[in-house]
């Protein structure tokens, strides 16, 4: 089977969060299976310098008035199909925003023309190849199927998943001409209270939707996660399916992972403590007992990272230290900033994004805090399940699904992997932090509870089987 993705980050090139690592592992994961994947992307300036020996493949005079060459290449086992257009993409900053973090004005414009160039290769712009089915991610990619239901061509099956319902690409109405859409679009798929939502125009006319674990399945069509999309995705249940990410294990293995000081496996622990010195000589720790808590994340309010600033002096006093790795929000940047500045050799904090250092983080802390509001499915617990460092998680999304709570059942079974607490909750926050440290002091609960996570199978294997049943099930349907 050919299969078209349609993303706007993708692992190793371009990273702003976990949509670039499903993006980038899900492919390898697939293509044992017998399923080609052509990942189509914007060129983006730093994709642009890392692809080697780009072959040009097609070239769109007219993408929503913008001119555009569509590149192929081959970068890490994976085949990807880059749109250059230098007016669109080709800027300092991120994949969303200028230098100083604002959006780009004309976003709308951006993701539209990735989306169009998407439609246009599944009706077959790329000589000599055709998907058989187009899977697109979150709002950015979200018109694919917009573009391809309102076509004059042949609609290929479209999955569209949902990492993160929060970000839905909504526009004024105004921007509706230049869409190139039959006017009936706009009220059939594309109109939300008046403006334009790309996300509920995907949702609409995807012919099935996924998003990234189970429990979000459910919790997106509340009133709470659904964040105003509920009522769309409730008349989409019947073609609403839950599959919780996996992790390239290959990228995340602590016996062969090129960042750690110390190589190690379930059966030699006590290697971990060459990553613990170094991760206590990086962030100038105080280098005597108790846990080491980690923190890496997006600094924002989805992550509840206000609550870990409020909880900061309980962990101290508790006889915890923390590491922090994040940026975004510049107020939850301070409050950590000031947590450690309170406490010195206790509490520390790099600002900014640093991909080797999360992998030493993951290899010499004792725990990962996550305490996010809502998490759609969240990879950093699934990482430190590898690494040998608890999870403690908020009971929520894909969190809820992928780690199992050290009560005293689970510690009898010899099932639990972590621990668990009410999202949004400071005070269960700080319990939960107190429960971590008495576990850690009782040494052989504790490495009981870091074997069993580093036994659980958070690879692919499983969740690739069931994008293959989906992608089998859309084809067949299409035929
Ligand atoms: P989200 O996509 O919502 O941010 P995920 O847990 O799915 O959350 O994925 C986050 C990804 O980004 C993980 O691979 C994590 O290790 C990485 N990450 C987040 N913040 C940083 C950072 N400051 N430096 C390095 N990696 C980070
Ligand atoms: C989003 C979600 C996160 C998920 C990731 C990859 O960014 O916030 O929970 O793991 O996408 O699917």
């Amino acid at each position: 089977m050919q299969v078209l993705s349609v993303t706007s980050e993708l692992y190793p090139l371009i990273k702003t969060g976990g949509l670039a690592d499903v993006a980038g592992a899900l492919p390898l994961a697939l293509r044992g299976h017998g399923i080609e994947t052509k990942t189509l992307v914007p060129g983006y300036p730093a994709l642009m310098k890392a692809i080697r020996n780009p072959v040009k493949r097609a070239e769109f005079a007219d993408l929503l008035g913008e001119q555009a060459v569509l590149l192929e290449a081959n970068h890490d086992g994976l085949d990807i199909l880059i749109l250059d257009a230098p007016t669109l993409f080709d800027r300092p900053g991120g994949p969303y925003v200028d230098p100083n973090s604002r959006d780009y004005p004309d976003n709308w414009k951006r993701f539209a023309v990735l989306s169009k160039a998407g439609a246009e290769i599944s009706a077959g712009a790329l000589p000599g190849w055709q998907p058989d089915l187009v899977h697109a991610h979150d709002w950015q990619a979200a018109l694919t199927p917009v573009f391809m239901r309102y076509s004059e061509m042949p609609e290929r099956p479209s999955l569209l998943t949902i990492h993160n319902i929060a970000f839905q690409g909504q526009f004024g109405a105004e921007i509706f001409p230049y869409l190139g859409l039959p006017v009936h679009a706009f009220a059939e798929a594309l109109e939300y209270y008046g403006g334009i939502s790309y996300l509920k125009g995907g949702l609409v006319t995807s012919h099935a939707i996924s998003t990234v674990s189970p429990s979000y399945a459910e919790e997106i069509l509340t009133p709470t996660f659904g964040m105003g999309l509920e009522g769309v995705i409730a008349s989409r249940a019947d073609d609403l399916y839950g599959i919780v990410n996996g992790i390239d294990a290959t990228v995340w293995n602590p016996s062969t992972d090129p960042h750690l000081a110390a190589h190690y496996t379930a059966a030699s622990l006590k290697k971990r403590q060459a990553n613990r010195s170094a991760l206590e000589a990086r962030f100038a720790l105080d280098s005597d007992g108790g846990p080491i808590f980690c923190v890496i994340s997006r600094l924002t309010w989805q992550k509840g990272m206000d609550l870990l600033a409020e909880v900061a002096d309980t962990l101290v006093a508790a006889g915890g230290k923390l590491v922090i790795l994040g940026s975004g929000d510049h107020g939850l940047e301070s409050g950590l900033l000031s947590a450690a500045a309170r406490h010195k050799g206790r509490v520390a904090m790099v600002v900014g994004y640093n991909e080797p250092l999360s992998h030493l983080m993951q290899a010499g802390s004792d725990a990962i805090l996550i305490p996010s509001r809502f998490e759609p499915c969240g990879l950093t617990q699934l990482y430190a399940l590898r690494y040998g460092c608890v999870p403690v998680v908020a009971r929520t999304g894909g969190l809820a699904d992928t780690i199992i709570d050290a009560n005293e059942a689970a510690l009898a079974a010899k099932a639990a992997t972590g621990i668990q607490f009410e999202s949004g909750s400071a005070e269960a926050l700080r319990s939960a932090i107190r429960r971590t440290v008495r576990l850690y002091g009782a040494a052989k609960v504790w490495s009981q509870l870091q074997k069993q996570g580093m036994k659980c199978d958070v690879s692919w294997g499983r969740s690739a089987e069931r994008y293959i049943d989906l992608y089998q099930r859309l084809v067949s349907k299409g035929q």
